[in-house]
């Protein structure tokens, strides 16, 4: 498995606090069947800093020792970037990084809202060959209350990313029905774990992946498990499978109950 949303970089924001922490953690990814991480510091989130240069240089550190410790895993560069005024600046700057080298961005809005310029924002990076993915929409408040206004979002040309400890209750029960709606609707793309600690939020990307595959079916696991191997291929998505609607669990039920009734 591929998770494309980690803050799994040592002493660099409120992720792994030191290099314990991340062996840990990369240990952790390994027993649920990672293979792939991709590492995304905050970055200009108003607390922390995490420019493309340093990220890079930790990576590439990190790498190396996990080769030391012998954990099979990859961690990639990535940021998780907030959105602000400077962003576009900032990029032509060479200040902010893709996810693992390809054209798909990680951006993050506030948690209270959406931010006025968010659609030009998404025009401009469509603009510059880049696909931004919209970090855990279903915890962001204005998302919570109107779901469409997302909708306007990927319309406008971008892409989300749910995160499991939503899926799984994590995050309260507000938070979790969002999550599963907005999986619902289509409206996300990938899920991944926004990992920071293996005790505080640790991955549960496989057991995410079992409660989808319960609740609406295995196609929608290899759809979300392909788009995450696509960010680090640098491939487009797949094609959604079919939405799963509460008339279609409906419809479905009654279907296996006539088929039922026919038998006996
Ligand atoms: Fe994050």
């Amino acid at each position: 498995m591929i998770d494309i949303h980690t803050h799994i970089l040592p002493q660099v924001d409120d992720g792994a606090a030191n290099w314990y922490d991340t062996l840990d953690m990369a240990r952790a990814a390994v027993s649920e069947g990672i293979t792939t991480i991709i590492a995304t510091p905050h970055h200009a989130n108003g607390t922390y800093t995490n420019a493309a240069n340093e990220v890079i240089k930790h990576t590439r550190s990190i790498n190396e020792q996990l080769i030391d410790a012998g954990v099979p895993v990859t961690v990639r560069t990535g940021q998780e970037i907030r959105v602000h005024d400077d962003l576009l600046d900032a990029w032509h700057r060479g200040e902010l990084l893709s996810l693992a080298e390809s054209s798909y961005v990680l951006i993050e809005m506030p948690s209270s809202r959406i931010p006025k310029t968010m659609i030009e924002i998404i025009h401009e990076l469509k603009v510059m060959n880049l696909k931004p993915i919209i970090a855990h929409p279903e915890r962001n408040l204005e998302i919570v209350q109107h779901p469409e206004r997302l909708t306007e979002l990927i319309d406008a040309g971008a892409f989300a990313q749910v995160t499991t400890h939503s899926l799984l209750g994590g995050f309260g029960k507000r938070i979790e029905q969002s999550a599963w709606s907005l999986l619902k609707s289509g409206d996300i793309h990938i899920v991944s774990s926004d990992a920071h600690h293996i005790v505080r939020r640790g991955f549960r990307l496989s057991e995410a992946y079992d409660s989808i595959e319960r609740r609406m079916g295995e196609q929608w696991v290899s759809y979300l498990k392909m788009n995450a191997q696509a960010v680090v291929l640098n491939a487009l998505f797949q094609d959604q499978p079919t939405i799963v609607s509460s008339s279609d669990g409906i419809v479905g039920r009654f279907i296996s109950y006539f088929q039922r009734s026919k038998k006996d």
